[in-house]
């Protein structure tokens, strides 16, 4: 993709948004393929969550789709949802709570404007159990939020 379509979101855009999602790193996790790809983005996989796991001790999460929970929530609960949740590791929910709420609106538009959620994410898997996917180990551990 040319440079010049990555602009920055100084106002709510999908385009910009597109911007904030590859900064923010979410399609690092929640694009399957993003990364053994090395950033180049399978549109018809965005943003739908990945079968590969992160393992520690508190078990083993998987990204889960983000079109799905943007059909499920309108715009407004999007942002409240994305600057209140807290998720389990690795997940950043830091980083997005940091994001200006324009940005949050920006990433609702793209992520509606990349068409049908399909399959939710695998389930995650309580501490001790074996995935069933592959999964990347995280090494050291990180704890999780009390
Ligand atoms: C290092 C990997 C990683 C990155 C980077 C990442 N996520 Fe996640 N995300 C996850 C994982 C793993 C989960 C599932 C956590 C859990 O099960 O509690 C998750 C969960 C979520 C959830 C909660 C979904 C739900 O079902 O409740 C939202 C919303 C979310 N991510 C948004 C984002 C956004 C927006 C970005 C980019 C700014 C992003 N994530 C970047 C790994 C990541």
């Amino acid at each position: 993709m040319p440079s010049s379509q990555l602009l920055a979101a100084d106002e709510v855009s999908v385009e910009g948004c597109l911007y904030i999602s590859i900064i923010g790193g979410c399609h690092f996790c929640h694009t399957e393929g993003y990364r053994e790809a090395e950033g180049k983005i399978d549109t018809e996989k965005a943003l739908k969550g990945s079968s590969v796991g992160w393992r520690s001790p508190w078990g083993t999460t998987y990204a889960s789709n983000l079109r799905e929970s943007a059909r499920v929530y309108t715009e407004d609960k999007w942002v409240d949802y994305l600057k209140n949740r807290f998720t389990m590791p690795p997940m950043p929910w830091y980083q997005v709570q940091a994001m200006a709420e324009s940005d949050m609106r920006s990433l609702y538009l793209y992520i509606k404007s990349l068409g049908a959620p399909g399959d939710a994410a695998p389930r995650s898997r309580p501490p001790g159990k074996e995935p069933r996917t592959p999964y990347v180990p995280l090494e050291p551990p990180q704890t999780p939020r009390k």
